[in-house]
């Protein structure tokens, strides 16, 4: 393989070139070959009394799915707000089995992976499609870790922000503004490329995301460091200060930051994957495309309701208060923030896994918070009141992230970024399978409900 970049101003890219010429095997990015199998079996619609025969696709796992196209032939579109029983592609990356809660993450279940792996095993396993031997990993950390700088141009865009911006306001707009540090040199139809890209965004987020807290509290940026593990080095960049040259990382608060990543690594086609999608089938430079995905995230429905929990349990104050504020939630004045899910209709398995971790944070550091008191009491009053069982509403991943979020210090307004960082994975795996296979720009339809045809009538006359 050999990469020839084509702009001088692009040192990031020919440093990375000269690698991966000396880097024989990037198996791990392979291309993917999709493969919905036909059931032999097809739907029966009944239109205008013309009977049309759609077919049924099987995947591996999860539900049959209708392939609907021929409706459009009859002059009609499918009506489904929200893609509540859309599937918009084929994947193989991740399954959701929200009835039982079940995740896995290339065929292996999400608790196993938090348990027993580490966020870059996690990050190879959903670029490549298989874990990697001890010597790939090596070699993909090495990968990782050379190219997590950015640009030093870079730093002068936060500049433009105003101190008081919502870190994830900076992070939409410096991801995005990557987009121009790596356009004219970047092919998206060239698959080296792509895969440098995918590197590239695991590397240089963290960086990011830090240089945004920073910029937040006006301290000067840190530098990365490639004697760290990626945990380690984003907990240096965030806290550490040119002043304090011994500063150390605590291996406890550095293992459970590992596991945030794990749990928030990739969760299929949610709203901000899915706007990653659509955003790169435009063939959309992928930078931009992910700066869009950290838009649709920062949502309170979406990543953002990590905050929205702390916010809820700081409002709520003490377990005095919560039978009242649950009245407000069943009354449909407030949501309870953590709870409910568009595909769990079931513990949501990343918080199983956050859960046992907030208490061995807790219980590692001797923080007794009452927040998490709050908290129990408030899960305890879900689980148990008929409005939350009806509704099959439980907690999920981020009820108890903001909380140990919290105990490794992390402000509530850095929540939200860091669920990003560690998204980008996901969402440049989905762009990485999209862009492998034949695809059709996003283009959804409409139920067009406006005003009929009619003549314009010039102002002075209306
Ligand atoms: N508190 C109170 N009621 C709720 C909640 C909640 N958190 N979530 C759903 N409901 C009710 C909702 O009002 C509706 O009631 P009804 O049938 O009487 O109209 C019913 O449950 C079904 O809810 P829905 O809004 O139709 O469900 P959805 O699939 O469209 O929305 C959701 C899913 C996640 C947006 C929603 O549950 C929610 O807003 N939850 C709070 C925000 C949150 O925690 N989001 C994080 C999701 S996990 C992290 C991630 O991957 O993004």
């Amino acid at each position: 393989m050999f990469i020839k970049p084509d702009s001088d101003l692009d040192l990031q890219l020919r440093q990375t070139v000269l690698f991966l010429n000396h880097f024989d095997d990037l198996s791990f990015l392979e291309s993917f070959q999709m493969s919905g199998t036909s059931t032999g079996k097809k739907a029966v619609l009944t239109l205008n009394e013309q009977q049309i025969e759609l077919p049924i696709y099987s995947g591996t796992l999860g539900p049959n799915v209708i392939d609907v196209k021929d409706i459009l032939a009859n002059d009609h579109f499918t009506f489904d707000p929200g893609f509540m029983a859309t599937a918009a592609c084929e994947s193989k990356i991740t399954f959701i089995d929200g009835d039982k809660g079940v995740l896995l993450h290339r065929g292996y279940p999400i608790a196993q992976l938090a348990g027993e792996s580490d966020y870059l095993e996690v990050c190879y396993l959903l670029l490549n499609g298989e874990l990697p031997t001890a010597e790939q990993k090596a070699e993909f950390v090495a990968l990782v870790t050379n190219h997590t700088m950015v640009h030093d141009q870079l730093r002068k865009f936060f500049d433009g922000f105003r101190r008081d911006a919502h870190p994830m306001a900076v992070m939409c707009g410096v991801v995005g503004a990557l987009s121009a540090f790596y356009h004219d040199a970047l092919d998206v139809n060239n698959v080296d490329h792509r895969n440098i890209t995918a590197i590239r965004l695991v590397a240089k987020i963290p960086t990011i995301a830090a240089m945004c807290y920073k910029y937040s509290v006006g301290q000067p940026f840190m530098y990365p460091r490639n004697d760290l593990d990626y945990a380690e080095n984003f907990l240096y960049m965030m806290f550490a200060v040119p002043a304090d040259v011994d500063y150390k990382v605590n291996p406890i608060l550095a293992k459970a930051m590992d596991r945030i990543f794990t749990l928030h690594a990739d969760h299929e086609q949610n709203a901000s994957t899915s706007t990653v999608r659509m955003a790169g089938s435009t063939g959309a430079n992928p930078y931009a495309c992910i700066a869009a995905g950290i838009a649709a995230l920062w949502g309170p429905a979406h990543g953002g309701a990590n905050e929205a929990v702390l916010e809820m349990l700081d409002e709520i104050g003490t377990v005095e208060n919560v039978p009242a504020f649950m009245e407000k939630v069943k009354t449909k004045e407030v949501k309870l923030m953590g709870f409910g899910h568009r595909v769990y209709k079931n513990f949501d398995p990343r918080a199983k896994v956050m859960k046992e971790t907030c208490d061995e944070v807790l219980a590692a550091l001797g923080i007794s918070d009452p927040q998490l008191e709050l908290a129990m009491k408030l899960e305890e009053i879900a689980l148990n009141d008929p409005y939350f069982v009806d509704r099959k509403l439980y907690p999920n991943v981020d009820f108890y992230s903001g909380i140990i979020l919290k105990a490794i210090g992390i402000p509530t307004s850095m929540f939200t970024v860091i669920f990003a960082l560690a998204r980008t994975v996901g969402w440049i795996s989905h762009w990485l399978e999209m862009h492998s296979t034949a695809y059709k720009i996003g283009r959804p339809r409409q139920l067009y409900t406006g005003s009929v045809q009619r003549d314009f009538t010039p102002v002075d006359k209306r």
